[in-house]
């Protein structure tokens, strides 16, 4: 029934992509187009006393320089500057006023002819500063952390630590075996390919195009709708293509504000592109200290959690995510207590990163889980399955599915996970120490309302239509495999249009939930077109599907086709014909079915083998197996490519991320690639990426989502690899050569 759900198709767009025919947000032009560029403070809190932008105005080509002195009238209130993902807090305003939030702050926009002119003009602004006391370590603040507060916007009250358990101290102390820790995570950022642009199209009659590098079109709409007082009529949102996100393009980012604020103020069109320094300006991953403590039975069985957590947020708005919880959702234990709070540093407020709360979190609990194996003298897999959980033990809920013991038992074995001898520093490879490692992971399987538009024509041809994106996992190609199955078409026949705030609603793609949304979306539309076609049909003289329902009839190859006489059809366009038609229009909002007696998850189980050059402490991640357990998988090339592209950043995160600030003046210090180190292909060996089949039957497709559980986890087994070698355990990111020294 299905010809392409499920197979690996390639990207539909792929073309597009590798030609260059795929444009980005820096890409559209328009007649007269100037250009902007930013002026970023230098100091991480206080005021602007005096800024002398004389010299910068006089730069031939320069046609305007706005700051807070200048800049177009904005609103005063906090909520028109509220995202539809925003946290609790005051959100940052650009060019507001002249106090300074953090070190990288944009002060100042240069509009010029050109780039270049505004970038040389940009070097000439000078600027004097009151200073005050700043803090940027979570260390220096951890004392003075802050508990979370109930958000005032109960659908972020998930993101509260879950309620205690039992009687956790009590069960910690009675324990015949603990282990208690701290783990710390730094600050890391999302380093998209792209750079963060948006290129403000200025319209005859002062409405907008906004060609924005954005997760979220229509988001960056109301928001900019907000803060300039503008009709939703009035401004257009557009996104086809997204050089990456990672969570940084959920919010809408600031050079969006500073080209329509330019735009507007000079009725021409303007683009402001951030260098790659600025974007470091965007949030960041937090920095997590954990503290971890683990009480078991001498059968390997737990009895006892507790899971503290201080993270850092910013002074204007705490954002944070359920960091504590997830041990709840892995592994039984009757006892257990939870508690989070905010360190608020005088930098930009973090935000969402791949699986945001989830990948932090999993690197301790993880970590720890393979202390006490070590502790317990147990294998670190045989511990996870004798505390393995069948229940969520937070609301004591049955799963959706929950297939981690086939990721286990599939993972394990195409690793070869029972050759491991349990010694620390027992294998080798050569001068090379050789460590095997594992580790869970879990995430959300989320679906949110959305709404989907296809136009069917006469020809066999569909266009489905909505405003979600496609940051880059695949969407394009799987609203295409789903529509083509649905509509019984050739793939080619399909259009998809996404990326465009005028298309029907989205909400912004993360938490891996657009797949599941949008392909259930897309299902439902399509029913109603099967809907329309069979009462057309009907009304044809001898109608080979007389009483037959829309479910009774399914579209294939082109035509109506009986369920339960497959010689039964009738042709979309001898259908459309009965009815004088030469296309079928229906949009339709599909919402997930309510359903809270049970919890709904992805898992996974990494297993990953290290190299650990005994003179030198040169660690390689030679091989890594992740099986995953995520529903149907609808494409397992895109899903494939989301999960492998989650382990080498969970090896990145392992071994060479992190975010160095220079407290004394509160600004990052390596805000490049070139000193925040990500994974290279040299770094990179073997991954072989496993789905185990899940059924679950949640939403029609049976879908969960594959975005963002490929990383979690990841971190902790390269760590308890290196263990494993090294006999050496290392509990703060990222694994540097000196950590194994002494
Ligand atoms: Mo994802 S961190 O929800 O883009």
């Amino acid at each position: 029934m299905a010809p392409y759900i499920g197979t690996p198709t390639s990207r539909v767009d792929g073309v597009a992509k590798v030609t260059g025919a795929a444009k980005y947000a820096a890409e559209f032009n328009a007649p007269g187009l100037a250009h902007g560029s930013v002026v970023s403070a230098t100091i991480a809190g206080g005021r602007i006393t005096r800024i002398d932008t004389g010299a910068a105005q006089n730069v031939d080509g320069v046609l305007t320089v706005l700051t807070h002195e200048n800049r177009p009238p904005m609103p005063d209130g906090d909520q028109a500057y509220k995202d539809e993902v925003a946290p609790d807090g005051s959100p940052f305003r650009p060019l507001y006023d002249n106090k300074i939030r953090f070190n990288g702050q944009p002060i100042a926009l240069i509009v010029a002819e050109t780039s270049e002119i505004a970038r040389h003009a940009a070097s000439l602004v000078r600027v004097d500063y009151d200073q005050e006391p700043h803090v940027t370590d979570i260390f220096h603040q951890r004392d003075a952390a802050v508990p979370i507060k109930t958000p005032s916007d109960p659908a972020e009250g998930q993101f509260a630590p879950p309620k205690t358990r039992g009687k956790p101290d009590q069960a910690l102390a009675a324990a015949a075996v603990r282990h208690e820790a701290e783990y710390f995570v730094p600050i890391e950022h999302h380093n998209p390919m792209e750079l963060y642009a948006s290129t403000v199209i200025f319209e005859r009659g002062g409405s907008l195009t906004v060609y924005d590098k954005t997760q979220g079109v229509q988001n960056v709409q109301k928001y900019l709708c907000g803060v300039l007082g503008m009709k939703l009529e009035d401004v257009r949102v557009i996104s086809p293509f997204m050089g990456g996100g990672f969570g940084s393009g959920l919010r809408p980012q600031f050079q969006v504000v500073l080209a329509a604020l330019a735009a507007r103020f000079l009725r021409r069109s303007v683009r402001v592109a951030l260098t790659r320094p600025q974007m470091y300006a965007l949030g960041y991953r937090p920095a997590m200290i954990q503290r971890i403590a683990l009480g078991a039975n001498a059968d390997g069985t737990l009895d006892a959690i507790t899971h503290d957590a201080v993270t850092v947020t910013s002074q204007y708005e705490d954002f944070y995510r359920q960091e504590t919880g997830w041990s709840g959702l892995l592994y039984q234990s009757a006892n257990a207590k939870y508690a989070h709070r905010l360190a608020r540093l005088n930098l930009a407020t973090s935000c969402d990163m791949r699986a945001p709360s989830a990948t932090t979190a999993l690197f301790a609990l993880e970590s720890a889980m393979d202390e006490l194996a070590v502790a317990l003298r147990l294998d670190p897999l045989e511990l996870r399955l004798r505390c393995y959980s069948d229940r969520d033990q937070h609301e004591n809920k049955i799963y959706s599915s929950k297939a981690l013991r086939e990721c286990y038992r599939q993972g394990a074995e195409v690793f070869g996970w029972d050759k491991r001898n349990a010694m620390p520093s027992s294998m080798r490879d050569g001068t090379e120490l050789v460590g095997w490692g594992m580790a869970t992971g879990v995430w959300e399987a989320l679906q949110v309302p959305i709404t989907v538009r296809i136009v069917l024509t006469a020809n066999g041809h569909a266009e489905v239509a909505c405003a979600t994106s496609d940051i880059g996992t695949g969407t394009y190609t799987i609203m295409a495999q789903v529509a083509a199955d649905m509509l019984g078409l050739p793939l080619d026949n399909i259009s998809i249009k996404l990326g465009d705030s005028s298309l029907p609603q989205s909400p912004v793609e993360g938490g891996s939930w657009i797949a599941t949304s949008v392909a259930n979306g897309i299902a439902t539309t399509a029913g109603e077109i099967r809907g329309e076609l069979l009462q057309l049909a009907n009304k044809m003289p001898n109608s080979p599907f007389a009483n037959a329902t829309q479910e009774e009839v399914v579209l294939a190859n082109g035509k109506l086709v009986s369920k339960r006489d497959a010689s039964r059809t009738v042709s979309i366009a001898d259908a459309m014909r009965q009815g004088n038609l030469d296309r079928i229009e229906k949009e339709k909002t599909t919402t997930p079915v309510e359903d809270h007696a049970r919890a709904k998850n992805t898992h996974a189980a990494h297993f990953v083998e290290v190299k650990v050059d005994e003179q030198l402490g040169v660690i390689r991640v030679t091989r890594a197996v992740s099986a995953i357990a995520a529903g149907r998988i609808l494409n397992i090339k895109t899903a494939g490519s989301q999960i492998l592209g989650g382990v080498v950043w969970g090896i990145g995160m392992a071994l060479h991320e992190e975010t160095q600030i220079d407290h004394k003046f509160g600004r990052i210090m390596n805000a490049n690639i070139a000193e925040y180190h990500v994974p290279v292909h040299a770094d990179i060996h073997d991954i072989k990426i496993i789905f185990v089949d899940e059924q679950d039957d949640s939403n029609p497709l049976g879908l969960k989502g594959v975005g963002e559980i490929g990383i979690v986890g990841v971190a902790a087994a390269v760590a308890n690899a290196v263990y494993h070698a090294t006999g050496k355990r290392v509990r703060d990111l990222p694994i540097t050569l000196d950590k194994l020294q002494g």
